[in-house]
């Protein structure tokens, strides 16, 4: 779906960096545009021609050359710097590029960069080689995207459990007080008493939709001495609209929704989204009709590529990529920012996010 590549580093850093003025200097902090220009051409490059067999992180570090981080390259392999920034023709790195040393041939077997690549490379080395890359990658920052948090629970296929053996039997009701009461016993705890039923309803009203209940609906919970009063009460909240408004927040924190472009000193533009809403909608509507999450995930990233052709309710959920001041200057239609993603704005946060989604989804598979 995308050419992105997980992208490590200081993302906020860079930000900073590419925003800050340009200057031609070959300075130990590469200004905006010769970051860019590294961020879109030169990394992209190394990382896929080069790391393979010049990455510490990957395990190679053939001709003792490492390639993913600056030092790297200063110190250079066996034969000494492999650039030389500010002079082309003086750097070993070009040489081998471009096949002119029969013994030398990088990347080898004869998968020789295009001509719009190596020219990439000269400009880069002419303005001095800038290079943001100043730590030395560990194993597992490229590990893969997601390193450790593989591991997570989360991303666990779903197994049954065997319930744990308590000793306080009475106290049981189902399986899930089962985990609850045997960690208590490890702890040499008890449970505190049940809560009255006005506590009881007070919170599950809070837990689900987010407000207390009204007067009426204690009363009727207080009244109801049927076996399953409490369930009456979830289920009604779970099927209330209010539902979506209260869990649906937690997605809209995460996609950082906001109504407006939190910049209120605009001159020329309005510092509002006019449709943000629409987004807000969607979110809440998917809650709240129960929207499996891998077609939640996958909507939000590409509804309009997605069948039915015609459904024009779920290209709101293109909203997630939307949020985002960064992005939204450049890219007033969905479409936009699809395409322009994997470029410039790979930095930004809503493509660190797209990714972490994307990666999201092919562990659900
Ligand atoms: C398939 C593995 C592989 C890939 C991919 C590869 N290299 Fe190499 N590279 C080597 C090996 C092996 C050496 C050691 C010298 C030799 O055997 O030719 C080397 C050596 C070098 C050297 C000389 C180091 C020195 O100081 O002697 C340079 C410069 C170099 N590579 C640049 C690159 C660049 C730039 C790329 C990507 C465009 C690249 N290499 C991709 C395997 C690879």
């Amino acid at each position: 779906m995308m050419n992105t590549r997980p992208h490590p580093g200081p993302l906020p850093v860079l930000l900073v960096l590419w925003l800050s003025t340009i200057s031609n200097a070959p300075a130990a902090e590469p200004a905006g545009a010769q970051l860019d220009f590294f961020e879109n051409k030169i990394r992209p490059i190394f990382a896929d021609n080069c790391y393979k067999c010049h990455s510490p992180a990957n395990g190679k570090i053939k001709g003792g050359l490492e390639l993913d981080w600056k030092s790297g390259w200063e110190k250079g392999g066996d034969s000494g710097p492999a650039i030389v920034p500010g002079d082309p023709e003086k750097s070993l790195l070009l040489k081998a590029v471009r096949y002119t040393d029969p013994d030398l041939q990088m990347p080898p077997k004869g998968e020789k960069l295009s001509d719009a690549q190596i020219n990439d490379l000269v400009a880069w080395i002419k303005m001095g080689a800038p290079d943001p890359r100043v730590t030395r990658p560990t194993a597992t920052a490229t590990a893969g995207y997601g390193g450790k948090g593989k591991d997570h629970w989360s991303f666990k296929p779903l197994k049954k459990p065997t319930p744990a053996s308590v000793k306080g039997e009475a106290w049981v009701k189902n399986d899930v007080d089962r985990f609850v009461l045997a960690r208590l016993e490890e702890n040499g705890m008890t449970p505190n008493d049940p809560a009255d039923k006005r506590t009881l309803i007070r919170r599950v009203y809070y837990d689900l939709i987010g407000l207390p209940p009204t007067e009426d609906e204690v009363m009727t919970f207080l009244t109801d001495d049927s076996p399953p009063a409490f369930e009456k009460v979830v289920d009604k909240l779970l099927s209330s609209p209010h539902y979506g408004e209260r869990w649906g927040r937690h997605w809209l924190d995460v996609a950082r929704y906001s109504d407006s472009k939190g910049q209120f000193n605009r001159q020329r533009e309005s510092s509002i989204y006019p449709y943000a809403w629409t987004y807000r909608d969607y979110v809440i509507k998917a809650f709240n009709d129960d929207k499996p999450y891998n077609r939640f995930i996958m909507e939000q990233l590409a509804a309009d590529k997605l069948p039915p052709a015609n459904d024009k309710t779920s290209l709101a959920a293109l909203g997630f990529l939307r949020q985002d001041r960064c992005v939204d200057q450049r890219l007033p239609r969905p479409h936009r920012h699809l395409r322009a993603l994997p470029r410039s704005q790979v930095r930004s946060d809503s493509a660190g996010r797209l990714l972490f989604a994307a990666w999201h989804l092919r562990q659900l598979g």
